[in-house]
């Protein structure tokens, strides 16, 4: 009776889990290996697609076998049966069968290997450096001298080679509809290719386990008409609206200055902003790295232009007013155990804000868009 009951529950269990991973191969799905808008991942699913339907072939015959010898074969009287231990040709045949299999699989597989793995020519790509953080993405564009984090912008149409590594534990980069996934790791540069079609928003996510938070370590990839990346480039370089004396954004500015610039820089639309904040990325880093229980500094998001991000908290939420608050009040409420919460000297229960100076420091940091009125929006 109890086994009987086991039984079922554990059918049910393995009925919902295969419909689970079902719900995976949804194209509609933003994570979605089948839905492809690139060449890398188009080469990638048609290897996936070649193997997978030679395993089905593989599957039917092998259960179709089974089941026909099962019933073919039935015990009927107490006879034993021919015995084929030893059989020559049978060895040699399930022996040869899927060898041939194999070999049948990895011409497709290395040749996408090739086509994959080979860098395209550095001086015709879009270079774009990625290091991974504690539970955030850092994107460097070092020809254009431009930083930003857990929004990567991209033209369309044009090979990317990321240069991919890490400043604390080993992450992965992955945009399932762009490209396959690479590991990021410390002191090591992995190279990736990647190639978009469409314009579009497309998420990526840390697909390597580094820590309490991996799974909320996201961030997006906007593909934009060569035309709007343009637009983008000029715009990350022109400076944001003054704010206005006495005005709430402006008491948000000065606790900002306050309390947030020693890990958040917000100003790379100025000259050499570039090489600042990699040097200040580093010092924060070693700050950190050398007294990580009691270091008040980490190395953190740059926050050019927030109020232009679709996201905060590395591609965790849509950002909007409410959410921001939140966000600042406590990190805890979205994301539990980001280096902000545990480290910066505001969340240290004697130099708490109040809530007037939260919603100051939201209303300044969405504030922080190019000034230009004819900007384009990316929240398509
Ligand atoms: Cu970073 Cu998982």
């Amino acid at each position: 009776m109890i086994t009987k009951r086991i039984k079922s529950v554990f059918s049910a269990v393995a009925l919902f889990a295969l419909l689970f991973v079902m719900m995976g191969c949804n194209p509609e799905s933003p994570q979605s290996t089948f839905d492809t808008h690139g060449p890398v991942a188009e080469i990638q699913k048609n290897v996936f697609m070649f193997t997978f339907w030679i395993a089905v072939f593989v599957f039917i015959i092998v259960e179709g076998g089974i089941i026909y010898l099962t019933f073919r074969f039935r015990k009927k009287d107490d006879k034993l049966p021919s015995q084929i231990h030893g059989n020559l040709k049978l060895e040699i045949m399930w022996t040869v069968i899927p060898a041939i299999i194999v070999v049948i699989i990895a011409v497709p597989t290395i040749m996408a290997l090739w086509k994959t793995q080979v860098m395209p020519n550095e001086e015709d790509s879009l270079i774009v450096e990625a290091v991974g953080h504690q539970w955030w993405f850092e994107f460097k564009y070092p020809t254009e001298e431009i930083v930003t984090a857990n929004e990567l912008h991209l033209p369309e149409d044009k090979d990317v080679i990321v240069k991919i590594t890490s400043q604390d534990v080993i992450h992965s980069f992955w945009v399932p509809k762009i490209a396959g996934k690479i590991d990021m790791v410390p002191l090591h540069e992995n190279l990736l290719y990647l190639h978009a079609d469409t314009p579009g928003l497309y998420y990526g996510q840390c697909a390597e386990f580094c820590g309490i938070v991996h799974a909320l370590m996201r961030f997006r990839v906007i593909v934009h008409s060569e035309e709007d990346y343009q637009k983008w480039l000029e715009e990350m370089r022109t400076p944001p609206m003054k704010t206005a004396n006495g005005t709430p954004e402006d008491e948000g500015r000065k606790l900002f200055v306050g309390n947030c610039s020693m890990c958040h820089t917000a100003d790379s639309y100025k000259k050499g902003a570039y090489h600042k904040e990699k040097e200040a990325q580093n010092s924060r880093w070693e700050e950190w790295k050398n007294n990580k229980e009691e270091s008040d500094i980490v190395s953190a998001p740059n926050l050019t232009h927030f109020g232009n991000r679709i996201t905060l908290g590395a591609g965790l939420k849509e950002n909007n007013y409410d959410n921001l608050v939140k966000w600042i009040e406590n990190p805890d409420s979205l994301k539990i155990g980001t280096r902000m919460k545990n480290h910066a000297s505001i969340y240290k229960s004697d130099n708490n804000l109040t809530s007037e100076q939260v919603e100051q420091i939201a209303k300044y940091l969405l504030s922080l868009k190019p000034s230009n009125e004819n900007m384009a929006t990316y929240n398509n």
